[in-house]
């Protein structure tokens, strides 16, 4: 079974890790594949065909959130495309 984790640099990724042998999961960071960049994120699943997908990735950024509404929801926009 291979597993991919979205948001695997964050707290709940790197448990979720932890959780799995290294055979059985991979984790992504932003860098790796961007949310916000439905290119990356497809491409990064066509490779990897994982049987499952975790998406522990978020934009936990308060302040950010505040300063810039708009960015919160670029994140959720690409998921709901796929
Ligand atoms: N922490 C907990 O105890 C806990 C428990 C249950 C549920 N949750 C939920 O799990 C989610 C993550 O929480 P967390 O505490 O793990 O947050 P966190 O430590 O701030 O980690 C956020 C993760 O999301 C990634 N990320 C942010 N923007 C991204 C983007 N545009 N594209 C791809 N990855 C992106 C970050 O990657 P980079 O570091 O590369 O930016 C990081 O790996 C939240 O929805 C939270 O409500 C958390």
């Amino acid at each position: 079974m291979r597993v991919l984790v979205f948001g695997a640099s964050g707290m709940l990724g790197r448990d979720l890790l932890a959780a799995f042998s290294e055979d059985d999961a991979t984790g992504l960071s932003s860098r790796q594949a961007d949310l916000r960049d439905s290119g990356s994120v497809l491409s990064t699943v066509q490779q990897a065909r994982p049987d499952w997908i975790i998406l522990a990735a978020a934009y936990t950024d308060v302040d950010g959130c505040e300063k810039d509404p708009a960015e919160p929801w670029r994140s959720i926009a690409m998921v709901r495309q796929t």
